[in-house]
């Protein structure tokens, strides 16, 4: 895929209920494409809420951030393989051989499934890296995991639209990157610290743009995220 060229807006469907996420969804009409299911709406509603929003069209994006041994994390990919998913998340840091098999049980029962390995959490800085004794940087490590990930046959990372750069000159333009924490310009912040504007994300090299808030507190959702769309084409 052309990462530097075809950016995807991706809806993080951040709400707390089944029916907050339906309705948020009737109002956005068709400015939506790809909507990302996180655990607190899988845990509520499980598959068969990941189910109906295929079945209304959607793409999913399941960011479950899988964490387990080897066997366990293969047969959780194995289960999703049944479902409607296009992009699964999976932590680097369960090692090589945690993603190897993943990535195995992802050949073998969802070959359209791709895989994202989460390097560090961008809620992590130095001293939390520290508590954990890795004396890396934060940078430092997000490009070891990610060496890791992609070399165990991963297809993808997640990280912070400001590692895009060092990530791209490092790893080239196919790994899948996407990137939490994007703000179009004069929007609130929130409390995510480390932010890029759409246009930005997509010329450092995103594959596609997480973005919450700025669209699900929009007065008008629907126009929030068709100027987002139509700063990506
Ligand atoms: O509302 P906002 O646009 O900040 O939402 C960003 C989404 O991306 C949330 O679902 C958040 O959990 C997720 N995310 C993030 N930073 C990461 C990984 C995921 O903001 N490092």
């Amino acid at each position: 895929m052309s990462n530097q060229n075809n950016c995807a807006l991706i809806l993080a469907l951040d709400l707390e209920t089944r029916e907050e996420a339906f309705a948020m969804l009737d109002r956005l009409g068709d400015s939506i494409e790809w909507v990302k299911i996180g655990l607190q709406l899988f845990t509520a509603y499980g598959p068969d809420f990941v189910r109906e929003i295929a079945d209304k069209g959607y793409k999913v994006f399941l960011d479950l951030k899988l964490y387990d041994i080897p066997n366990t994390v293969a047969k959780a990919v194995q289960s999703i393989a049944s479902l409607p998913v296009q992009l699964l998340t999976l932590h680097g840091s369960g090692g090589s051989e945690m993603l190897e098999w993943a990535n195995k049980a992802r050949a073998d029962h969802a070959p359209n499934l791709n895989l994202l390995a989460v390097t560090v959490l961008t809620s992590m800085n130095e001293t939390q890296l520290r508590e954990l004794n890795i004396k890396a940087t934060p940078e430092q490590q997000v490009i070891h995991l990610a060496n890791m990930s992609l070399n165990a046959g991963i297809q993808g990372l997640v990280c912070s639209s400001l590692e895009l750069c060092p990530l791209r000159a490092r790893f080239g333009n196919d790994p899948i990157i996407v990137t939490p924490g994007i703000r179009p310009a004069g929007s609130s912040a929130d409390e995510q610290k480390r932010i890029m504007t759409p246009t930005a994300a997509a010329a450092a090299g995103s594959s596609y743009i997480v973005v919450g808030r700025p669209i699900l507190k929009a007065d008008d959702p629907a126009h929030a995220a068709h100027a987002i769309q139509a700063e990506l084409a």
